[in-house]
């Protein structure tokens, strides 16, 4: 048997109900703080995520799913090579003024030869952001002042899977990013993705989460962090798991990333990036803070908080959930105010996030019976012939808004009533000979075991709950 990846799943009825539950829920509050939907490409050039995410996180050095764009380069067999020639041919030509003439001769050679195709190295998005700000710079976007913008979808690194870790899980994500001038810097913008949460976790009725929140400073806080880090580690570092000693050469900032218990009394006597925010750095955060405390948020600042990836700036943030595990963090988010011109474009500050979907889903799991939609009515044709009247009625009551499910005429009544039952169908109409010439059919309510016949023009009605005879 063939079966799913390592790190990939199947997502099956009826938990597929939660995850549409959850994604309206989602699309309905963005609306109301006026973002709108961005689609990128799943897959980006591997340039994108190491100038983007940065060549020293766990995410570009070891997660990501990476390849030479195929037939391009490398080792290829001679079939390969053969394939590539003919596409060259072909697109020859395409470019010739007298193709048709040439039909059946031999294809002269261009006059000026395409140089030989070049190797592309392509990479899946382990994440949305650095996709959005290309886009964002690719399409100009900044000329149309602050844009929020959100898009959902399948992202893509190769962890070691476990529960809520995937090796492809999904992300709903977040932006909001423009020129300075238009406001893209304000703690006013920060304060509002981090209450707009607060509100999309109250409104799918998730109870028990907690906002840490924290700032990174800007390049040369950290640098000055980065530096004193480095000479507290020393000392210490021989006494380290191997990660947390590549780290300490290379990018000490991700020392705080380290789960290993046995590490986790150094890091706390490590300096924390509070003690070195400048001060614009620093009132920034304090007017983050005082929004959040105006409109009600609750948050925990948690200066130890240094995210997984290279281009934050001041504002950090996870929304974490207690009933999640060692995966507990929800989403994650923050400011990234030089991530434009890291990939080669304008200034454009800009925040944002991107919430785990299998996570918040998995939190959500106990709500899932109020969720599930399950048949208005089981339309039950009785005996051979009936499947059309069955049908006619099915459509009629469909077109009225009510969820129907259709039975077949080869059943018997006891197994339209089987049927029925495990579909979780509120009512059962039954549609034999009879009932289709007096234009009356035989309805039972499943729950109560009430059963009357209703004529064909009143079943809408009567199954909404709203007829006489309730
Ligand atoms: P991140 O913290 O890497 O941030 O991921 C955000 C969320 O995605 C995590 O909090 C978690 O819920 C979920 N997640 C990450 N990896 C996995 C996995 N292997 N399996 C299941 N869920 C996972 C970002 O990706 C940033 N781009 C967020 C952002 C947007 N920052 C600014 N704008």
């Amino acid at each position: 048997m063939i079966k799913a990846v390592r790190g990939t799943r199947d997502l099956l009825p009826p938990e597929t109900a939660l995850w549409n539950f959850v994604e309206s829920a989602v699309r309905d509050v963005f609306r109301a703080y006026n973002f709108q939907e961005i689609r990128t490409p799943i897959f980006e050039s591997t340039e994108l995520f190491a100038r983007g995410v940065g060549e020293e996180t766990d995410i570009v050095s070891k997660e990501m799913y990476t390849w030479e764009d195929r037939g391009r380069s490398g080792a290829r067999g001679p079939d390969s090579l053969l394939e590539e020639r003919r596409e060259e041919l072909e697109t020859w030509a395409q470019d010739l003024p007298v193709q048709p003439l040439l039909r059946g001769q031999e294809r002269p050679r261009p006059l000026v030869p395409r140089p030989p195709s070049r190797a592309q190295s392509l990479t899946l998005r382990p994440e949305a952001t650095a996709g959005i700000v290309r886009a964002y710079i690719e399409h100009k976007l900044g000329d149309r002042g602050l844009n929020k913008l959100y898009c959902m979808g399948p992202m893509f690194r190769r962890e070691r899977p476990q529960k809520g870790r995937y090796r492809q899980f999904y992300q709903i994500d977040a932006e909001i990013i423009g020129p300075a001038s238009a406001g893209s810097e304000s703690p006013a913008r920060d304060a509002e993705v981090l209450e707009m949460l607060a509100t999309l976790l109250d409104r799918l009725g998730i109870v028990g989460w907690n906002l840490e929140l924290n700032s990174v400073g800007c390049p040369r806080d950290r640098a000055a962090f980065n530096e004193a880090l480095r000479k507290a580690l020393e000392p210490v570092v021989d006494k380290m798991c191997v990660d947390c000693r590549r780290r300490a050469v290379t990018n000490p900032l991700r020392v705080f990333d380290c789960k290993v218990p046995e590490d986790q009394p150094i890091i706390e006597t490590l300096p924390r990036i509070s003690q070195f925010l400048d001060e614009g750095c620093r009132k920034h955060f304090e007017a983050v803070k005082e929004i959040l405390r105006a409109v009600g948020v609750g948050f925990r600042e948690n200066d130890r908080l240094v995210r997984g990836l290279d281009y934050y700036t001041r504002t950090a943030f996870e929304f974490t959930h207690g009933a999640l595990g060692a995966q507990n963090a929800i989403l994650g988010g923050g400011r990234y105010d030089g991530l434009s011109e890291a990939l080669g474009g304008p200034p454009a500050p800009g925040i944002g996030f991107a919430i785990g979907e299998d996570r918040l889903v998995m939190s959500l799991e106990d709500t899932a019976e109020s969720v599930l939609k399950k048949p208005d009515v089981y339309v039950a044709p009785l005996g051979v012939g009936m499947n059309a009247e069955a049908a006619r009625l099915a459509r009629q009551l469909r077109r009225q808004n009510l969820i129907v499910d259709l039975g077949d005429e080869s059943f018997r009544l006891k197994k339209s009533f089987e049927a029925a039952s495990k579909a979780g169908a509120k009512y059962i109409l039954i549609v034999g000979e009879n009932e289709a010439k007096a234009s009356a059919f035989a309805l039972k309510n499943l729950v109560t075991g009430e059963q009357v016949s209703v004529p064909r023009a009143e079943l809408a009605e009567k199954i909404r709950g709203l007829g006489q005879s309730r």
